[in-house]
């Protein structure tokens, strides 16, 4: 028996500005049953996190909301609390990085890096909002792609030819605060100097701290050469003042890592425990940070230089996994496969969702699909069909022919030593975060219980005069084997393993699998899980886009048949010249059957458009009348005649098509807004 281990465990810090959404999910969950394997394995685990309170958008956020910031952070905090005790995700301390011990920790990790020389000032140039009177970060500027020409991209990267620049290379930019134009500002700023770590950093690295594929990006950072990293913000700023340097505040990426310790330390101090066991340079204890791809730069090269460089200990390892992609797509609110935690939470049960992604994730960092219609058979067939179904098949003979009482021995040991010999393998992919060959090996053991209840059909066996106790015997290996899955599956189910062990009257311990349960006493069986239905998913789905347009596949209605285009950029929109046009005249097209054709005015300049409008509209209902056109568009040429422009018309068409105001006295020519 190796000894327990001493394990912290974190996942990143969510920002508070928004809701928690399937996305975040995959890793709060990923390490939810990481901390859930460990302590069913004896070992000491305890999971901390956090909200991560600071920094601009909030700050622009909460003024948007009219709210303080400490209203928006507060108000978030708890939302996020709740969607993710709803998801079982067990923190054995949630906190915020606006807190006294957080506070504490940035300055006191900062001041050390001052004394020991890894900090210095250097005055740069930033794009600054003179209206909003505020520096921007590269977030806050969009403009043109100088590298493609796109539209409307972020002062950090384009997102259509995934191009990265500097702010100021961007063209037309503007300030997403204000509209107004950028200006560029001198201001002095506060560096730290992660280079001093670049030797220590590449001995860790190999030591194998992360991941290969993680460390292979690393490399090449490496290879660029380490640069000295900006931690100052200046005022106005939603985070804390730099200690010494008025108007100065620290960046949000200078204390969101140090809310790993602050929280932690706020739990230490309620349970008195030793914070410095877990985080003194020379601590045993182990340290893991799980957290998404897109911080791995933050978690693996600048937290554990700052770790170092302030005398503490680095993190053991750092876990990084992919993003969610949904039915094969980047989630996006456009296409209203952003699924919030909650919206999830009000049509299924999160043990569903926690099934499907540990039957997904694997320890490297690719993305992860959920697939809604592999979600629901996946589920169905492996939990409610294989899993529960043990269970069910076994408990009523228990209950009500045997009075609830298991046999003194199992008719097939062999089967279940078996089943109980798979779970150091399993037990081992959950150790190394491979959770889709633990839910496979798991799979394979249901398989061999199923199989095992289809050939002794004890519903068979109870019609026949004196098998009375082979019934009981091989309902009592069924549930034996039962007991054996849903102890491997507690990490992932801890409702359904609760219910179980309230049935099967006893706790469910991976140290107690070895010894049957047997002259033992059950209780009556309830329904563990039922099935999911198409219909929760659809109601999910339609509640996901309710104010959103969608392209899903699950849609019905004409967008099913003819979705929505590829979105547009407000600049594309604002190129479309709507006007009002005043008809002028309307005639018959000498054989077309659809035609109308139009001459409108739109302010002293005539066009000339052929409308598909004839089987809505005689041309005498016409004349004189005002609609929208589109003036700018490209001129055609038809058979008929060359058309000037498009007028908008809405209705299911036929007879209902409908394209007018009535003459309201808008001028012709007026720009629609
Ligand atoms: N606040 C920072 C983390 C600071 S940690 C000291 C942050 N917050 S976040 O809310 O944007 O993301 C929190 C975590 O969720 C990150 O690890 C991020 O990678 C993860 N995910 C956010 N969206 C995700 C997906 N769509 N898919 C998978 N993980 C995703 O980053
Ligand atoms: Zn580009």
């Amino acid at each position: 028996m190796t000894s327990k281990r001493n394990i912290l465990v974190t996942s990143a810090l969510p920002y508070a500005n928004g809701p928690i959404h399937l996305g975040h999910l995959v890793e709060y969950i990923q390490t939810d049953i990481w901390a859930r394997f460990q302590r069913l394995r004896d070992n000491s685990c305890y999971y901390v996190c956090a909200d991560d309170a600071h920094g601009t958008p909030i700050m622009l956020r909460a003024r948007q909301d009219g709210i303080t910031p400490e209203a928006l952070i507060a108000a978030t905090q708890k939302e996020h609390e709740a969607d993710f005790a709803d998801f079982l995700v067990d923190f054995d301390n949630y906190y915020s990085t606006h807190s006294e011990e957080n506070k504490d920790f940035a300055s006191s990790i900062y001041l050390k890096l001052r004394e020991e020389g890894h900090i210095h000032t250097k005055t740069i140039k930033q794009a600054y909002d003179p209206e909003a009177e505020m520096f921007l970060p590269d977030r806050f500027i969009k403009g043109t792609c100088p590298k493609c020409g796109a539209d409307d991209q972020y002062g950090d990267n384009c997102e259509v030819c995934g191009a990265t620049y500097d702010p100021t290379e961007l063209k037309n930019p503007v300030s997403a605060v204000s509209g107004a134009t950028p200006v560029e500002k001198d201001s002095e700023q506060y560096f730290f100097k992660l280079s001093d770590f670049s030797e220590m950093l590449q001995q860790w690295l190999k030591e194998g701290h992360v991941q290969s594929e993680v460390a292979n990006k690393l490399d090449e950072w490496f290879e660029e050469g380490l640069k000295d990293w900006d931690i100052s913000r200046n005022a106005p700023y939603w985070g804390f003042e730099i200690p010494d340097a008025p108007g100065k505040y620290f960046y949000v990426w200078m204390d969101a890592p140090m809310g790993y310790m602050a929280s932690f330390k706020n739990f230490c101090d309620k349970n008195d425990i030793n914070f410095d066991d877990y985080w003194a340079a020379d601590s045993k204890n182990e340290l893991y940070h799980f957290i998404g791809k897109d911080i791995a730069r933050f978690h693996t090269l600048f937290w554990p230089a700052v770790l170092d460089g302030a005398g503490y200990r680095k993190p053991t390892a750092v876990f990084c996994h992919g993003f969610l992609t949904v039915n094969g797509q980047k989630m996006s609110k456009s296409r209203g496969t952003f699924i919030k935690a909650r919206t999830y939470l009000d049509n299924l049960n999160p043990e569903y969702l926690r099934y499907y992604y540990t039957a997904k994730l694997s320890s490297g960092v690719d993305d992860i699909d959920l697939n809604l219609e592999d979600f629901m058979q996946r589920v169905n067939s492996d939990l409610v069909g294989k899993v529960v179904n043990i269970a069910s098949r076994c408990a009523g003979f228990i209950t009500k022919k045997f009075d609830k009482q298991l046999s003194a021995e199992l008719p097939e040991p062999e089967l279940y030593d078996d089943i109980v010999a798979a779970g150091e393998q399993i037990a081992e992919h959950f150790e190394n975060r491979e959770y889709n060959k633990a839910v496979r090996e798991i799979m394979a053991q249901a398989d061999k219980a199923n199989v095992y209840i289809d050939e002794n059909k004890p519903w068979v066996l109870i019609k026949e005069e004196g098998r009375e106790d082979e019934v009981q015997k091989i309902c009592t290996q069924g549930l034996n084997m039962f007991r054996l899955l849903m102890t491997y599956l507690k990490p992932i189910l801890p409702a359904t393993a609760e219910k179980s062990e309230a049935f099967l009257n006893t706790k469910l311990k991976w140290a107690s699998i070895s010894q049957p349960l047997l002259s033992h006493e059950i209780n009556k069986f309830k329904p563990l899980l039922t099935r999911i239905e198409k219909e929760q998913i659809e109601a999910m789905t339609d509640a996901s886009t309710e104010n959103m347009p969608t392209q899903e596949e699950t849609l019905t209605g004409p967008l099913a048949d003819d979705p929505i285009a590829d979105e547009i950029s407000f600049d594309d929109f604002a190129r479309i010249d709507l006007r009002i046009a005043k008809i002028v005249k309307a005639e018959h097209v000498e054989g077309a059957d659809k035609l109308l054709q139009l001459t409108l005015d739109i302010g002293g300049i005539t066009k000339n458009v052929f409308a598909g409008i004839k089987s809505a509209y005689s041309p005498e209902d016409l004349e004189g009348k005002l609609t929208v056109m589109v003036a700018n568009l490209a001129p055609r040429k038809m058979r008929f005649g060359l058309s000037e422009g498009m007028v908008l018309a809405a209705g299911p068409g036929g007879k209902d098509l409908f394209i007018l105001s009535p003459d309201d006295g808008a001028a012709p020519g007026m720009k629609v807004k």
